[in-house]
């Protein structure tokens, strides 16, 4: 049987976003000289690199058993592919953006207007859905720059900081979806078993990159109450201590929320509380 093959993105950022995840993950491999393809060492797959809005339409052909993407381009591909797993990583809005001072407002408004985006499926949708007949201008890049080329009214384009929204002058008028990096899978991939493994390797780090290991001692009378704070992933683990007044706490929290949970913990009367990063994880 032929080796697994996962699609990764060639170029741009999410091209070194994939390749991190898929080292931490040890499926580590060397490319050379803007190769398009790599054996990894450990297990029987191979890496494609391919440009990142063609994963989706080639994972569902059967080219590639597997592939990182962004689901942006899963949804406007239409194609028929598993989401195994999100990433965490290359998060953003598709949003419908208009100049600073336009008069357009809502999505009805859009009645009658041009507008241009590299995503026209989900576009035309989104203006069905909308009883809005636009002029849509289907583009493979530079979007932003369209309303000041006389080109649209509107567009539909990514946004992930808003930077280049401030820079180009426009605004948001609505947001059409959330999306972000994702693990997707053809629907009959022939390699089951060898695909949960990387399902799992993956899922891994990403629960590793998202979440820190916090420790701490705490009155035993309180625990309850330190158990709403920290329900943790399944459940904390309680040791005892020496003094049997107190026990000893390990949880799991998401790096977001730690510096809150800290300050409650320590308002609740625990000491010692102890943040460490987790690097890799089987839960
Ligand atoms: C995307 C998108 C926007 C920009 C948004 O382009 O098309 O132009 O990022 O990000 P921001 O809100 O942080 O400014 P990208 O850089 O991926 O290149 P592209 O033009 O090839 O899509």
């Amino acid at each position: 049987m032929r080796n697994l093959r996962i699609g990764v993105p060639s170029k741009g950022r999410l091209s070194e976003l994939a390749s991190d995840l898929l080292k931490q993950a040890g499926l580590s491999f060397r490319r050379q000289n803007r190769s398009l393809f790599a054996r990894v060492r450990e297990i029987p797959v191979d890496i494609t690199f391919l440009r990142t809005d063609d994963i989706p339409v080639l994972c569902a052909e059967g080219a590639i058993d597997m592939g990182i993407t962004g689901s942006d381009l899963v949804t406007e591909s239409e194609v028929d592919v598993e989401t195994r797993l999100h990433l965490g990583v290359g998060k953003c809005r598709l949003a419908v953006c208009v100049p600073e001072d336009s008069d357009l407002n809502k999505a009805s408004d859009l009645d009658g207007t041009r507008v241009a985006s590299t995503f026209p499926r989900t576009t035309e949708r989104y203006l069905a859905e909308h009883d809005a007949k636009a002029h849509l201008v289907k583009l493979s890049g530079s979007v932003e720059i369209m309303i000041a080329l006389g080109v649209a009214d509107a567009i539909v384009d990514l946004v992930e900081t808003g930077s280049t929204l401030a820079a180009n002058r426009l605004r948001i008028l609505d947001e059409i979806g959330n999306y972000e990096t994702v693990l997707i899978q053809n629907s009959s991939c022939a390699q089951a078993e060898l695909a949960d493994r990387v399902v799992r390797r993956l899922e891994g780090v990403v629960i590793a990159r998202s979440y820190s290991l916090l420790e701490y001692n705490l009155p035993r009378e309180r625990l309850a109450e330190a158990e709403l704070i920290t329900p943790g992933f399944n459940s904390p683990t309680v040791n005892p201590l020496e003094d049997q007044d107190w026990c000893a706490v390990r949880v799991m929290v998401l790096h977001k929320d730690v510096i809150r949970v800290m300050e409650e913990l320590e308002a609740l009367g625990a000491s010692a509380i102890l943040e460490t990063k987790i690097g890799n994880c089987r839960l």
